[in-house]
């Protein structure tokens, strides 16, 4: 017997025996409901295959039961099958996630096994690729969140233990250090990764319409609830909800948060009758929540609910060894995205940006990186790139800048370093004029306009120093 499953939801006996046998019983495992709730209990059964549908049904319309099998169920492909096939309703069953739509007319029994064979295919595709994405997230779960310090490794190490459970996680961090990137990574190595990640930012939502926009409501609940709405925990359904910000999150919805935590239901504003949910908590703060408890600010039976397995981020800066790999990793995304070619960074460059002190984390160092590349010239960010206080600093602080402060007598090596980095290709190679005319205009600066002395420092005669002053648009423009 194959153990291909296709299941046909419609009354009319005639139908589904003409189906049944038109399906050859060699391939194909065929059963049969007789109305939506039938379809139903086969699905909560663990039924699993394809769905032959028909879209008007004694106890309910098609159409509903479309939706909730494409909500609720993976392992599922729905084909439609109606005797009325108006443009309208195709449009409307594909748009609810129909896979194919049949008409009940002669030639459905030549369309019939091919459009099944078809539904098949597709699921089996579609169940290859999840696995081959579980393999490579098997092999490093992480591999999105760019770090190589030890404080970091540790953390993954920690966290892989939690990825395929539904214990309720808390990220603790400064702003900018990942909270969210984390949140996302462990929702999509779990065994939720298919259903919804649904994000909500607890402090960006004025409070009045926060508790709508987590539990829902009913149409008429409130002024301008024109129509009944989800939320997000409803919408998070299977899957995980992220609580960002959560130390925002006013008194009187910690403890509507902490029912919903304890009966795993919410219950839309306005309305009466729970909801069963089934959700990961993942919360986010970058605030110091034992403080607020001690203080009468957060709910402590809420914090234990959340802090099951709380993980505190370092900030950047107690982590230096991921800057290096951090910020070469925005360099080469934004370098794409941007269509420029930069490769690499100058010593210099890094020394700057391993010195300084990210008050804004890893958000702080991205900014930095992105505008880097905007204004590189070159195929290496040089400090001339990087943002003015942040050279200054790391300079005061003696970092050994050597492209703001050589030594006199240092000029040979470090042109010839700086000739490393410009000049990569032979097709990068400019004429020597070029390079004394650059040479010429930074003398006559440093000399104050002074040809005779600029003369002898450079070795060339007065003469030719005069002509070639004179063709770059004369002593005054080279001055000024
Ligand atoms: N380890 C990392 N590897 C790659 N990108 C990272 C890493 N950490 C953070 N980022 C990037 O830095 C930015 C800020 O991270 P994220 O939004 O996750 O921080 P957050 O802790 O949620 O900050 P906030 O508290 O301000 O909301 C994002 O663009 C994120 O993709
Ligand atoms: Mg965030």
């Amino acid at each position: 017997m194959s153990d291909r499953n296709v299941l046909i939801v419609d009354d009319d006996q005639l139908l589904v025996e003409l189906v049944s046998s038109t399906l050859a019983p060699d391939d194909y495992r065929v059963q049969s409901a007789a109305s939506a709730a039938e379809g139903e209990a086969a699905l909560s059964g663990g039924f699993q295959g394809v769905i032959l549908l028909d879209l008007r049904l004694p106890d309910r319309p098609g159409m509903d039961l479309l939706e909730r099998i494409v909500a609720g169920y993976d392992h599922v492909r729905v084909i439609i099958m109606t005797g009325h096939a108006t443009v309208e309703a195709v449009a409307e069953a594909t748009r609810r996630g129909a896979y194919d739509f049949l008409s009940k007319d002669e030639g459905m029994t030549t369309r019939l096994p091919v459009s099944v064979h078809n539904a098949f295919k597709d699921l089996e595709m579609s169940s290859r690729v999840s696995d081959l994405e579980r393999a490579v997230h098997g092999q490093d779960p992480f591999a999105q969140v760019i770090a190589r310090s030890p404080q970091m490794t540790d953390l993954f190490a920690t966290l892989s233990h939690v990825l395929d459970s539904r214990v309720t996680v808390m990220l603790l961090g400064e702003s900018g250090s990942g909270k969210e990137l984390l949140a996302r990574t462990i929702h999509e190595s779990g065994e939720r990764a298919s259903r919804p990640f649904v994000a909500i930012n607890c402090a960006g939502i004025p409070e009045h319409l926060l508790e709508s926009e987590l539990f829902g409501h009913e149409r008429g609940a409130f002024t301008g609830a024109i129509s009944s709405k989800k939320g997000k925990f409803e919408l998070a359904d299977k899957g995980t909800i992220f609580l960002d910000e959560i130390g925002e999150m006013p008194l009187h919805l910690q403890a509507k948060i902490l029912r919903v935590l304890e009966s795993r239901s919410v219950e839309h504003v306005g309305g009466e009758k729970p909801i069963q949910v089934d959700v990961r908590i993942i919360s986010a703060t970058h605030r110091d929540l034992r403080t607020m408890v001690e203080e009468g600010r957060f709910r402590e039976d809420l914090y234990y609910r959340l802090a099951v397995f709380p993980v505190m981020i370092p900030r950047l800066s107690d982590r230096v060894g991921d800057v290096p790999i951090l910020a070469d990793h925005f360099m080469r995304r934004i370098a794409r995205e941007e269509g420029k070619k930069v490769l690499g960074f100058t010593t210099a460059a890094m020394e700057v940006l391993e010195n300084h002190d990210y008050p804004g984390n890893v958000r702080e160092l991205q900014n930095i990186i992105s505008r880097a590349v905007v204004l590189a010239s070159g195929s290496q960010l040089t400090l001339r790139e990087l943002p003015r206080p942040l050279v200054d600093a790391a300079r005061l602080q003696g970092a050994a800048i050597r492209e703001v402060s050589p030594e006199p007598g240092d000029a040979a090596d470090l042109l010839s370093a700086v000739f490393e980095s410009v000049f990569q290709t032979p097709e990068h190679l400019i004429r020597a004029e070029e390079v004394e005319d650059a040479l010429i205009r930074r003398g006559m600066k440093l000399v104050n306009g002074n040809v005779t002395r600029l003369s002898r420092l450079l070795g060339l005669s007065r003469a030719t120093l005069y002509r070639r002053i004179s063709q770059m648009g004369g002593k005054r423009t080279l001055i000024d």
